[in-house]
C-alpha cells in the first residue's frame, strides 16, 4: 500500500487552476521530489496535502485513509509534518522553545501512555542528533538562515510524523548550509521517513531522490527515476521556457 495518495486532486482559486487533477503517489520510505517552474502548483500541493488549503475535488489518503477532511490537528497525530516555503519559527521563542512546543502539541493529542516517552526526552534527542545543542537558547533572529532552517526541520520532526513535507529546505542557503540540509534528509531516508520534497536546487534533489514528480501549469507534466525524469525533452522545455520557482 502506497504511504500517500493523490487521487484526481484539484485546488481552484477563482479562476485560477493552481492544481488541476493530480494523481500520483508516495510510496512506504520513499524520498519522493517535486520540480516544475514558479507557479506551476508545488507549494499548493504541499498545502493541499496538509489541509492549509481546502481542495477543490479530488482526494488524499494517507496510509489507507482520507486525510482531507481531517483538521490540521488531527492531521498532526496521523503523522504528517511540513516546513514552510519561508522561516515560520516564532520569533521571541528560543530554539528549544520552538521545537518544545511542537513535541507538546503532539503529545497532548495523542493522549499520555505510560510508555511514551516524555517531549522533552524526544527533543533533547534531536537536539544532540543535529547539532542543535550549542545553540539550543538563542532566539531564532541571531541564528543564521541555515541553522533556523535546521530548526524548522527538527520542530517538524519533534511531531514525530510518518511523513515529512518540505517546501524548499535549502532556497537562499550558501553552499556549506546546503550540505548540511541535505546530509540531514540523506539520514532521515536512511531512517526510513517518507517525503515529499518540493526542491528549486535541481541537483541537489537529484542527488536524494528515489523518484521525481514534475509540475506544470498545475498538472503533472512527468514522473519517473529522477535522472531520466529530469531529463525528458517536455521536462526541460518547461524549465527553459519560464523563470524557476
Ligand atoms: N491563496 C491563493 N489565492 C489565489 N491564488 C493562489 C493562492 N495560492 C496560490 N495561488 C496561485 O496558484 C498558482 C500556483 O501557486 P504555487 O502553488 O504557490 O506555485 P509554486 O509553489 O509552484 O511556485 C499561482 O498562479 C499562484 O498565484
Ligand atoms: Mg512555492
Amino acid at each position: 500500500m502506497s504511504a500517500l495518495v493523490l487521487d484526481d486532486v484539484k485546488v481552484h482559486f477563482g479562476g485560477v487552476r493552481a492544481l488541476d487533477g493530480v494523481s500520483f503517489s508516495v510510496e512506504q520510505g520513499e524520498l519522493c521530489g517535486v520540480v516544475g517552474p514558479n507557479g506551476s502548483g508545488k507549494t499548493t500541493m504541499i498545502n493541499a496535502i496538509s489541509r492549509v488549503t481546502k481542495i477543490t475535488s479530488g482526494e488524499v489518503t494517507f496510509q489507507g485513509a482520507p486525510i482531507s477532511k481531517l483538521n490540521p490537528y488531527r492531521l498532526s497525530r496521523v503523522g504528517v509534518a511540513r516546513t514552510f516555503q519561508g522561516i515560520r519559527l516564532v520569533p521571541d521563542l528560543t530554539a528549544h522553545e520552538n521545537i518544545m512546543v511542537a513535541a507538546e502539541q503532539k503529545d497532548r493529542r495523542t493522549g499520555s501512555a505510560g510508555e511514551r516517552r516524555a517531549p522533552s526526552v524526544i527533543v533533547d534527542e534531536l537536539m544532540e542528533r543535529f547539532a542543535l545543542d550549542p545553540i539550543r537558547d538563542e532566539l531564532p533572529g541571531a541564528l543564521s538562515y541555515g541553522t533556523q532552517r535546521r530548526v524548522e526541520i527538527v520542530r517538524a520532526l519533534a511531531t514525530e510524523p510518518q511523513l515529512l513535507l518540505l517546501d524548499e529546505p535549502v532556497a537562499g542557503m550558501n553552499h556549506a548550509e546546503r550540505d548540511e540540509i541535505t546530509q540531514i534528509l540523506r539520514e532521515l531516508h536512511d531512517d526510513g521517513l517518507t517525503m515529499l520534497i518540493i526542491e528549486h536546487d535541481l541537483r541537489m534533489l537529484l542527488s536524494i531522490s528515489d523518484r521525481l514528480v514534475v509540475l506544470n501549469f498545475g498538472k503533472l507534466l512527468a514522473e519517473g527515476e529522477p535522472q531520466a525524469t529530469a531529463k525528458l525533452p517536455e521536462v526541460q522545455r518547461a524549465y527553459l521556457g519560464g523563470d524557476r520557482g
